[in-house]
């Protein structure tokens, strides 16, 4: 064994295993609602391609990237960052914060509406009017993220019983606990989407659904916003950009197959999406015929698409209307939770490596935060707020984290190197990264993800997103972003409690795989 192993390093139990709680983190609602509805709104079946620019471009690089550094590394993302160069430690902070922070405290929300709908569904309770009972009769929405209100009960129970489970399953090693959960919850999950999918484009109108989703409208390509938002889609539905992907292959064994590994998540991923969009069209196509209008006219964005137009399609289907309704939020719910944990895993795992403390303690300590976090998105102005925080985490975090990466691969610690390690780990296998990949996060990666950045901050100063006032931008976006740079700065002054682990690492050692 390499003597830069922590001898008590704990490491998936199988590499099936493993694959499963990675596709389990990439796999989460940005797949069923975030990517159906980017598709329509962004031109249909044309933005597949920028979609899949964004996947070869940057996705599977960053993935082959955070997967080789982790497991190189043995460590979280401020570990890994600090032992290619001490001084970029706060930006292995930086993403974990962001994320937790920014993403997840939202997040356990929005999976909150999901097993609340879950629970809903047995009686279809929401009603008729399927708006007026998300806007109004459960979130009491107010009129701007700047007007707070009181906490929503029933929204805050539903999150503080999903930081419950997430609690549970972190609480434990993460070949017990997490690849546990996930090797029940992912092939449910792909069971009912399937079930979904099979049942959806059987009903009338479905084909007018897919149409819509599918149907290229070139034109769109022409338009910038498309492809930063395609960009952004790629961070976020491959979890790239969080420190989730460096942490999960820091406890993969020291010969793994690491190309393959990131091949088959970032493509399961995308087909899951892909596929995912039929189960959510076909039903937003029925939908349409039943009331005889446009399907532009039936479409909604983010949340209301899950919450408002779903439950009404379910209230005009023919028969079995509950249980159609349980499998699309289970769906919903496993995928949530499965990426939920992925990301309590890597921020819990970068704050044990640096200080050494319990995983028990430290679980427990996040996730009360992280509920306690959570409830200021359940107040009536929590949807607003979601709104912000996510366009701010997703265009500027998450691409900055990956800007970052690509540097201190890239250029500090030589693109070459890590694929050599990683080349190295898969032993005989005839499958290798090729110098394309060095070239890739040298120069082609972290130059699109400069345009898609620096074009996000035009469209911004342009016009404020989405017309919300200035003062909520600054306080929710920007201040968001300031606040967990300096927490991350912070951080990083803090000494390591181990020396053993934070030891500069020797270009040699990569020689020492078991
Ligand atoms: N890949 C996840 C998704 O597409 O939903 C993104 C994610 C969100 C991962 C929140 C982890 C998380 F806590």
């Amino acid at each position: 064994m390499s003597n830069k192993i922590p001898q008590n390093r704990i490491t998936w139990n199988s590499q099936i295993g493993f694959l499963l709680a990675a596709v389990g983190s990439a796999v989460g609602l940005g797949n069923i609602w975030r990517f159906s509805y980017m598709t329509f709104k962004f031109g249909g079946g044309a933005f597949l391609v920028p979609y899949f620019v964004a996947l070869i471009v940057a996705g599977i690089p960053l993935v082959i990237l955070e997967y080789g550094l982790g497991h190189r590394e043995l460590g979280a993302s401020p570990l890994s960052f600090s032992r290619v160069r001490p001084n970029w430690e706060w930006a292995g902070w930086w993403m974990p914060i962001s994320a937790m922070f920014g993403i997840m405290l939202y997040y356990s929300v929005v999976i909150g509406y999901c097993l609340i709908y879950l629970f809903l569904s047995i009686n279809l309770t929401w009603g008729s009017d399927t708006q007026t009972f998300f806007f109004d009769s459960l979130l009491h929405i107010s009129d701007s993220p700047l007007n707070l209100g009181g906490i929503q009960l029933s929204v805050a129970s539903a999150t503080l019983f999903v930081w419950t489970i997430c609690w549970i399953i972190c609480y434990k090693e993460v070949n017990r606990g997490i690849e546990r959960a996930c090797k029940i919850f992912i092939p449910l999950l792909f069971i009912l989407t399937l079930i979904l999918v099979g049942w959806g484009i059987t009903l009338p109108g479905a084909f007018h659904g897919i149409k819509a989703y599918l149907i290229p409208d070139w034109g769109k390509l022409r338009d910038f916003q498309v492809w930063t938002a395609a960009f952004g889609q790629i961070f976020f539905t491959l979890s790239l950009g969080f420190g989730i992907m460096i942490t999960y292959a820091s406890y993969l064994p020291r010969r793994t197959n690491i190309y393959s590994n990131a091949l088959l998540t970032s493509w399961i991923d995308c087909l899951f999406s892909f596929i995912a969009g039929f189960a959510v069209f076909s039903v937003i196509g029925f939908m349409a015929f039943e009331k005889g209008l446009p399907i532009t006219e039936v479409i909604k964005g983010g949340p209301q698409l899950a919450f408002v137009v779903y439950p009404e399609a379910i209230n005009n289907l023919p028969f079995l209307r509950s249980i159609f309704g349980i499998c699309f939020f289970s769906v919903l719910f496993l995928a949530g939770i499965s990426s939920g944990i992925s990301l309590i895993e890597a921020f819990s795992c970068a704050l044990r490596d640096k200080f050494g403390w319990d995983r028990k303690k430290v679980v427990s300590v996040i996730c009360l935060l992280g509920f306690l976090g959570s409830l200021i998105f359940t107040t009536r102005g929590g949807l607003h707020i979601i709104d912000i925080v996510d366009h701010f985490i997703t265009h500027y975090a998450l691409i900055l984290g990956g800007i970052i990466e690509c540097y201190i691969v890239g250029w500090l610690l030589k693109a070459k190197l890590l694929r050599k390690h990683v080349n190295n780990a898969m032993g005989s296998s005839k499958l290798k990264v090729k110098p394309w990949w060095d070239v890739c996060i040298r120069y082609i990666t972290p130059a699109a993800l400069i345009i898609i950045l620096l074009q996000s901050l035009i469209q911004e100063l342009k016009t404020p997103y989405e017309g919300y006032p200035l003062e909520a931008i600054i306080l929710f976006g920007v201040d968001w972003l300031i606040i967990v740079l300096i927490v991350s700065v912070v951080f990083t002054f803090y000494p390591w409690k181990s020396e053993l682990l934070h030891r500069k690492h020797l270009p040699e050692e990569d020689h020492l795989l078991v």
